[in-house]
């Protein structure tokens, strides 16, 4: 795609990733982009570069709009590699000896990523940098979501390059907000419960230092997907919503089964529950990717897990989900698991000791029961829904 100016003197340069359907264990069902600005002033100014097997589309890009040798700094916002994979191309085309600006965990980062001694500026909090016209001001934001990421802003532009912050995995056209409307908004909450959760405490905390600032801001610019411009606070006030984690009278009963047992089990807790007026889903785990499970997590106020004994352990899906929810720290659930088994059975107190460790609110034991669940156990199946609609939020 050509590049394309966003503001005067500051163009667009990234790469659509039409292709990609899986981003490290991230479903990418639309794909995804890797954005790249260019800023022209007196010191011409590279933003972030783009993944290794683009960087040829990023040079193309660059030379659309300038010889890639005319180009003074380069400014590295983030060292993971969908940003980084394509510097060791660029940074040949436009001379190694070029000035690299980055956080001082940036340095450490791209020295253990990539060999080259090349000309690191590391940069302080609050540090500046003149282009001539503009200047560009650093912000750490350190474990957002890695050590090395900060921002970058434009205070004549007022602008802010933004890095992982307010993106979201897709790839179309459309290079703006206004362009696409709500229609972006279910990929960037996706992104935020797959990437940014875990962070919650340190989001709400950056976003109160930036209001403290008073930084103005007319346009977002992320690393990933469309630029916020026509409205910049509509993604920041998501995110307030999404990190403070209010818990919905909602709940996700999450499984898998070997012979319907576990999978019966879980139908009469969503029915019990959509009785008690609890927004419930079944959500059967071969059937959906954890990373959509995740996004209906960020709300959902009940987390029900259930998982056949297998071989004295957990169902291996079970343990994936759980393995992926544990990192990512979801806050304020309620918690219970269920599961059928044969001869041992301790599938369903394993699922409990993770949504224990998970620090989830668990009001309930487990159910379990052997082999197929009779009219006793379905009732368990009714009491734990009945016990979990009580404990949800009203609404
Ligand atoms: Fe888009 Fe953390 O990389």
């Amino acid at each position: 795609m050509k590049p394309m100016e966003i503001a005067k003197g500051i163009y667009w340069l990234g790469v659509i990733d039409w292709n990609i359907r899986d981003f490290h264990g991230y479903s990418t069902y639309e794909g995804s982009t890797y954005n790249s600005f260019l800023i022209m002033d007196e010191k011409i100014t590279l933003i972030d570069a783009v993944k290794k097997e683009f960087a040829d589309e990023l040079i193309a890009n660059i030379s659309q709009i300038v010889d890639p040798k005319k180009i003074d700094y380069v400014i590295s916002n983030h060292t993971e590699m969908d940003h980084s994979g394509g510097l060791p191309r660029v940074m040949h085309k436009i001379g190694e000896d070029k000035p690299l600006y980055c956080s001082k965990m940036g340095q450490k980062n791209l020295a253990s990523h990539f060999p080259q001694k090349w000309n690191y500026q590391p940069v302080e909090n609050g540090g500046e940098l003149s282009l001539g016209n503009r200047t560009l001001t650093f912000l750490e934001t350190r474990m957002l979501h890695w050590p090395d990421s900060m921002f970058s802003y434009v205070k004549e532009d007022r602008l802010l390059f933004s890095s992982d912050a307010f993106g979201q995995h897709y790839a179309g056209l459309e290079r703006f907000d206004d362009q696409i409307g709500d229609a972006i908004m279910p990929h960037a909450r996706k992104y935020f419960a797959n990437i940014l959760l875990l962070y919650s405490p340190l989001i709400l905390k950056l976003v109160d230092k930036v209001t403290e600032m008073g930084l103005p801001i007319d346009m977002i610019c992320p690393d990933h997907g469309i630029l916020w411009r026509k409205d910049p606070s509509k993604i920041i006030n998501a995110y307030v919503e999404w990190s403070n984690q209010k818990p919905k009278r909602k709940a996700l009963v999450i499984y898998d089964t070997m012979w319907h047992s576990t999978g019966t089990m879980g139908e009469v807790i969503v029915d019990a529950l959509g009785e008690e007026g609890v927004d419930a889903r079944l959500m059967h785990l071969r059937n959906w990717h954890r990373s959509d499970i995740m996004t209906e997590v960020l709300d959902a106020g009940a987390i029900i897990v259930g998982s056949p004994t297998l071989n004295n352990g957990l169902f291996p899906t079970v343990s994936d989900f759980l393995t992926y929810m544990k990192g990512l720290k979801p806050l304020n659930k309620v918690g219970a698991a269920f599961g059928s088994f044969g001869w041992s059975g301790e599938a369903a107190k394993l699922v409990t000791k993770e949504l224990e460790e998970m620090k989830f609110d668990i009001i309930d034991p487990g159910v379990r029961v052997q082999y197929v669940p009779d009219d006793k156990g379905l009732d368990a199946c009714r009491e734990l829904a009945a016990k979990i609609a009580q404990a949800l939020p009203a609404e």
